[in-house]
């Protein structure tokens, strides 16, 4: 039980990096006005894009979800806010990727600028809400309610780091962009140069 928490807790604590990067990134550039990196701020999209998606929301559905789902009926009204949220994120994610490009389009117009924070910080507040519902209630109700058994294939399933789709390990990919965002981006975010 603890290491299948504290698995998922990991992955929360990750995507909360970025999430609060990209918040501080757009902040500061609002403040400054100075030129935006965009392949950095398309790395940081791609990143709460597909992690969540692709990483690390069918596992909970899948294992977590359904297994507590079978274990505490009461909570499938909870369960069900959660995964419709899962689903809302990626119609969420469809309108930061339109707002991105029109910004890209005219980085100089400051209405597309602001129009592209404001959704940032709308989505992070978003997914902030959704990984604070998941740790406060289900996670104190699934500690109660679930069975060793179930523990054990969760933790199976989150130590499980490979895409479905192509094989491949989808930690060290993830692992790989995390890296190159935090090398590109400007402090106190990143460790890289500041923008101009
Ligand atoms: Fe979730
Ligand atoms: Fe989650």
């Amino acid at each position: 039980m603890q290491e299948a928490i504290s698995l998922i807790k990991a992955e929360h604590r990750s995507l909360a990096a970025v999430l609060h990067g990209l918040v501080t990134i757009m902040g500061d550039l609002q403040q400054s006005g100075g030129r935006t990196d965009f392949s950095l701020l398309g790395a940081m999209l791609d990143y709460v894009d597909q992690y969540p998606d692709r990483f690390h929301h069918p596992k909970e559905g899948q294992f977590l979800f359904r297994l507590l789902r079978a274990r505490a009926p009461d909570a499938a009204g909870l369960l069900d806010t959660l995964e419709t949220e899962h689903m809302k994120n990626r119609q969420l994610m469809g309108e930061l990727r339109q707002a991105l490009r029109r910004y890209q389009e005219q980085p100089s117009d400051r209405g597309r600028r602001d129009a592209w924070a404001e959704l940032v910080r709308q989505y992070a507040e978003f997914h902030w809400n959704h990984m604070r519902l998941e740790e406060e209630q289900v996670f104190p109700l699934a500690e109660s309610r679930l069975r060793p058994e179930d523990w054990a294939q969760i933790a199976a399933a989150f130590r499980q780091n490979e895409d479905p789709l192509t094989g491949l390990s989808a930690k060290l990919h993830y692992e790989e962009l995390l890296r190159r965002i935090v090398t590109a981006a400007p402090a106190p975010v990143g460790v890289g140069a500041p923008w101009r």
